[in-house]
């Protein structure tokens, strides 16, 4: 009988197990964009993470035209990777050109229905670049570089050299190796995909680095159960992330009161738009390995207890009542 409950046990455990396995809906396109400016001419390669529940549901990319031999579609099989299918759709235009700009959408339709019910969006807009190689005389003093944009809204950012900006007085020995001139171009906030939880245990210091994609660069606030901002205090505090103001928010010594669901909300005035990814923090017990650990003491015990009882009834009966067919 003690068999049977513990089987039970088991089974009951294993099918919680599987019960708690999230069945989220996840698409990540990479390059994480919402607005992409691709050199024409180029090659440009676009993928779409997917994670979803059911083995039957469909992820597809629509495209913003026609598919033809310029476009490559790789669509590979299912994969079932901890309890959750994922799939990794390639999209590739082999020479990009401004006839396929436009917008680009990883679509999740559950299985059986006919509409999408998640959708990432990415949008391809077509630049072309030209490079002018300029002279430099030898024994000239200075030469000049000219970066211009043909985009409406683009904004000179910076020049770099070996893939570092150039800062004044920076001296470089002439070489082969071009000097890239970098422009900003506004778009929308975009919030990348955050863990889905974070463990602490009391007293830690907990850092939450929120991925915040935009231009201009939006704005970041912090804000728990949906429900209230964060603000500055003796344990919340905000510092700078990728070079997104806020964008770390930093819990020096975490009490049970924060355990909680934080939400990174980017805000971009000139979108008047928002993007918004949570994450949920544990705050655990500092001896929360201690309970687990002592309920498999108190278990072993009683089980002991259990069959030493059981042995003791069995023998007792079998004493009071010897081989009742031999008489
Ligand atoms: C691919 O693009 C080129 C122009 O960039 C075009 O001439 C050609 O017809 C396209 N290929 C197909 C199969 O449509
Ligand atoms: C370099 O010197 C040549 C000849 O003196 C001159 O014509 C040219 O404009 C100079 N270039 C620069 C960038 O100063
Ligand atoms: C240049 O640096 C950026 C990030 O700073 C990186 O994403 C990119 O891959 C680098 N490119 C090269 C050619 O090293
Ligand atoms: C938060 O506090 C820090 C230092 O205590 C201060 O430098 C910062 O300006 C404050 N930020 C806000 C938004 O109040
Ligand atoms: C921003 O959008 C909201 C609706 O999403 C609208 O109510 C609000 O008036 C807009 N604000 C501006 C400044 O356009």
């Amino acid at each position: 009988m003690m068999c049977r409950a513990l089987y039970f046990a088991v089974v009951a455990a294993v099918i919680g197990l599987g019960f708690s396995q999230s069945d989220q809906v996840s698409l990540m396109i990479e390059p994480a964009d919402r607005k992409l400016l691709v050199l024409a001419g180029e090659q440009q390669k676009l993928v779409c993470k997917a994670t979803f529940p059911n083995k039957g549901d469909q992820v597809v990319w629509q495209l913003a035209h026609q598919q033809d031999g310029n476009i490559t579609l790789k669509i590979p099989d299912a994969e079932l990777v901890d309890g959750q299918y994922t799939k990794t759709l390639d999209l590739t235009f082999v020479k990009f050109s401004a006839a396929y700009a436009g917008k680009y959408s990883c679509t999740y339709i559950p299985f059986g229905a006919s509409s999408p019910t998640h959708t990432s969006t990415i949008d391809l807009v077509s630049v072309s670049a030209q490079r002018s190689d300029v002279a430099y005389n030898y024994g000239n003093e200075t030469v000049t570089l000219h970066c211009t944009a043909n985009l409406e809204d683009a904004k000179f950012s910076k020049w770099l050299k070996n893939n570092e900006t150039i800062e004044k007085g920076d001296k470089y020995d002439l070489d082969d190796k071009p000097f890239d001139c970098v422009v900003n171009y506004p778009a929308g906030p975009l919030v990348l995909d955050m863990d889905k939880s974070i463990n602490a245990v009391e007293d830690d210091t907990v850092n939450i680095d929120c991925d915040v994609k935009g231009w201009p660069t939006p704005e970041v606030e912090w804000w728990v159960n949906d429900e209230k901002k964060l603000e500055n205090s003796s344990v919340v505090s905000f510092e700078e992330y990728k070079g997104v103001k806020g964008a770390r928010l930093v819990l020096t010594g975490v009490t049970f009161d924060y355990d909680g669901m934080y939400e990174c909300r980017a805000y971009s005035a000139k979108f008047n738009e928002t993007s918004k990814k949570s994450i949920k923090l544990r705050v655990k017990d500092k001896l929360a390995w201690l309970w687990p650990f002592l309920g498999i003491i108190v278990e072993v015990v009683v089980l002991i207890l259990l069959i030493l009882f059981f042995e003791k009834i069995k023998k007792k009966n079998g004493s009071d009542n010897p081989h009742p067919h031999e008489q």
